[in-house]
């Protein structure tokens, strides 16, 4: 559950900005995602036939990789990057149900989905051990969450300093932290992490490849 004011307005905000850079975003990604499709497609390899929930679908950058044997189904908090997505899911030769959605509260009973991915999403979420727990929650026990994400650089210390210092700036223009913890977070949020694979030089850019919890335990 959205568990506070803040959290509120904050993803209010979030909505707000993705909305607003929602015409102009497959252009703004244009030279990195020359960079990501190779991860994207390595992240898809890892996720099994059946039912998948992907969060944070935005303009639909992963349709293309989705695994014959699965049915997906995309949320995303904001109605502008979800009718992006739509154009490119017409184009598509089988069927993908996008929902606008927040990943922080998500309207799925528990146990509904084999394996739920998400690629650069919980840098922008207000509070990401809340939805990494829905994730959890709506994954049936051991059934695959894999991430891919940007995150803070750790080494040197300098760079991670200044991407702190920056952060805010970035969080204004993109909606987007540069310096969340993401692998610490999945593990705070009670997945249980298989393995982190760094991507990109420094570690910028992770795999984070983990499953969902017994629910006898953990709480969740
Ligand atoms: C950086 S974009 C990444 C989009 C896409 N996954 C990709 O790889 O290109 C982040 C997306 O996460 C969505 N998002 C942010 N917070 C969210 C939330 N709380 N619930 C659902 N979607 C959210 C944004 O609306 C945006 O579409």
């Amino acid at each position: 559950m959205v568990s506070d004011e803040m959290t509120t307005q904050e993803t209010a905000k979030t909505r707000a900005r993705y909305n607003r850079i929602a015409p102009v975003y497959d252009l703004m990604e244009i030279f990195s995602e020359r960079r990501f499709v190779p991860w994207r497609e390595k992240l898809w390899s890892l996720i099994p036939d059946g039912q998948v929930l992907e969060v944070g679908v935005g303009t639909g950058k992963n349709l293309p990789f989705h695994p014959s044997g699965s049915e997906v189904t995309g949320v995303d908090l904001s109605e502008r990057m979800l009718a992006q997505a739509q154009q490119k899911a017409e184009k598509m030769d089988y069927a993908i149900e996008l929902r606008e959605m927040d990943t922080q509260q998500l309207d799925f009973a528990d146990d509904s989905f084999d394996a739920a991915i998400a690629t650069f999403v919980f840098c922008s979420v207000p509070a990401p051990v809340v939805g990494l727990s829905e994730r959890a929650r709506v994954v049936k026990p051991g059934g695959s969450i894999v991430l891919l994400e940007h995150v803070r650089i750790e080494r040197p210390a300098i760079l991670g300093k200044l991407m702190d210092w920056l952060d805010p700036l970035v969080v204004r223009m993109m909606g987007a932290h540069i310096n969340r913890r993401t692998a610490d977070t999945v593990q705070k949020a009670g997945l249980e992490v298989d393995w982190v694979e760094d991507l990109a030089a420094r570690g910028l850019v992770k795999l984070i490849v983990a499953r969902s919890p017994s629910r006898n335990g953990t709480g969740i």
